[in-house]
Formats: structure tokens, C-alpha cells, sequence
């Protein structure tokens, strides 16, 4: 049965889409069959992996939560990876369910298709609305990337109050998977700072500081608006690497 793994943070900006790609490539390359679901009416997920999520479209995931096809129906095979693809048309979930249940959507969606893989992993939008809420009730666990900087640590008490109030309302077993700093510059002595501010804060909210640490770089956008596996197209990078690292680390702390 697949492990569900969502990438969450309310901050936009901070990483969410790029490591849900990065984990995804990284899984595939262990050989995992991995499920990634774009639930960000953004849809950077689905262009970055090459799915189509033109407006005119009819199988996307948003098609799949509102039952007008089965979920296996709406999964894109492309050539990096199976897909479930957003538009804007996810942003309508918040006017069109307003009734009881409503965090289930994504939870029963997936039901159907977790035999089919090892991993599903979930993009979520900025913001700690319906859409996030869907998502942290369908995962195991949240992993958060969050930037090095102070305000952004700060956001992660926000972000725990909302794995708090799912927990008590629609996913008692939910787990924080981890902090990981995104867009880290080693050799800056602010960087040492916020680690340490990093450790500080997560742990005083229980949530686990990982040890890898997401360098800055250029590369990762370049495969991303290239459309390309990250990992083939600069397998030497510091990011690239990183990111690999993060795979084995989340795999060792069993959410991967
Ligand atoms: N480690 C990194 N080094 C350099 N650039 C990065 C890194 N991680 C992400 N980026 C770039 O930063 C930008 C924002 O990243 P990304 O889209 O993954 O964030 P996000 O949290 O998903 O944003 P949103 O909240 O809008 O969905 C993108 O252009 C991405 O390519
Ligand atoms: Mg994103």
C-alpha cells in the first residue's frame, strides 16, 4: 500500500513544488512506482512533469474529486512520472463543497489507487485552506520546506496548528515528517544561526529538523521550466544531490 507523503507550507515560494518533483525523481530512480498529485490550481507540479493540464481538459483532479471520473482515469503517464494534473479549476473546491465532510474529498479519491504504488505524493497550494486541509487529511505524513530566514521559521507554528486541528478532526495518525531548509547558503554565518534557530523552533513544536539541508540553485528552476528529471539533467549538483540525500533520509525515518 502506497505511503502518502504531502509537501506543505502556507508560505509561498518556498520550495513545496520543486521537492515534491525532486522526491518524486529521486524515488523513481530507486525504482519506486510513485503517484504525484498536483493539488495546487497553480498546476507548476503537472507542467514541470510534463502532464497536461490545458482548461479544456476533462481528467484532472479536480474531475476525480467531484466523482465525474474514476481517480485511475485521470492519471498521465508521462515520461517522468505518473501524474494526477490541477488547473484553476481546483480553486473551485472551496465554493462547490461547502457541506459536512468536505476534507474527505482527496482521502477517498485516492482510495482506489493506493495499490497501485509505493509512494503518492501530494503538492499542495500556499495557504492553509479546504484544498491543504484535503490534503493533510488524505497523508501519513507532512513534510514542510521552509527558507532560512526567521519569519519564515516563525510560520511554522501556524502551519503545526492546522496539523493539530486535523489531527483532531479528520486524521488522528497524521505525522510531521520533518522541517528541511530550501534555498540554503552554506558559508553565510547566518546560516549557522538559522539552523540552530531552525532546530529550536521545530523542536519546540515536536517536528523533527532534518539533517538535509536543500543548497540554492539556479539548476533546480532550469530542469523544472526545461521539464526535464532533475536528477539526469545535473546529476553532479549541489542541489540535485541534496535532494537525493533527502530521499534516503525520509525513506530511513520510514515516510518515504
Ligand atoms: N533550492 C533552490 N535553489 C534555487 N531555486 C529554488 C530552490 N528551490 C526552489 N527554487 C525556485 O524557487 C521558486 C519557487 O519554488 P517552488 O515553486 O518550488 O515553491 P512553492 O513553495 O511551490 O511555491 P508556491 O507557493 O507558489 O506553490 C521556483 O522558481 C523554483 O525553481
Ligand atoms: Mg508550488
Amino acid at each position: 500500500m502506497a505511503k502518502i507523503l504531502c509537501v506543505s507550507n502556507q508560505k509561498g515560494g518556498v520550495g513545496k513544488t520543486t521537492t515534491t518533483n525532486a522526491l518524486a525523481m529521486g524515488l523513481r530512480h530507486l525504482g519506486r512506482r510513485v503517484l504525484c498529485i498536483d493539488f495546487d490550481p497553480q498546476g507548476d507540479l503537472s507542467f514541470s512533469l510534463r502532464a497536461d493540464n490545458r482548461l479544456e481538459m476533462q481528467n484532472s483532479i479536480y474531475h476525480a474529486l467531484k466523482g465525474e471520473l474514476l481517480t485511475v482515469q485521470t492519471i498521465q503517464h508521462t515520461p517522468l512520472c505518473d501524474v494526477i494534473p490541477s488547473n484553476m479549476l481546483l480553486s473551485g473546491i472551496e465554493m462547490e463543497f461547502t457541506g459536512k465532510g468536505r476534507e474527505y474529498l482527496l482521502r477517498s479519491c485516492l482510495r482506489p489507487v493506493l495499490n497501485l504504488y509505493d509512494n503518492i505524493l501530494i503538492d499542495s497550494p500556499p495557504g492553509l485552506g479546504i484544498l491543504t486541509i484535503n490534503a493533510f487529511t488524505a497523508a501519513h505524513a507532512v513534510l514542510m520546506p521552509v527558507l532560512p530566514d526567521i519569519f519564515s521559521l516563525q510560520g511554522l507554528v501556524q502551519l503545526n496548528g492546522t496539523l493539530d486541528e486535523v489531527r483532531k478532526k479528520s486524521n488522528p495518525d497524521l505525522k510531521a515528517a520533518g522541517v528541511v531548509l530550501t534555498h540554503y547558503v552554506a558559508r553565510q554565518n547566518a546560516s549557522k544561526i538559522i539552523r540552530e534557530a531552525a532546530r529550536d523552533i521545530a523542536g519546540n513544536l515536536g517536528i523533527p529538523l532534518l539533517d538535509t539541508t536543500v543548497r540554492h540553485s539556479n539548476v533546480l528552476t532550469n530542469a523544472q521550466i526545461h521539464r526535464e528529471d532533475i536528477i539526469k539533467f545535473a546529476p553532479r549538483n549541489n542541489a540535485v544531490q541534496d535532494y537525493r540525500k533527502l530521499v534516503d533520509e525520509l525513506i530511513a525515518r520510514e515516510v518515504l
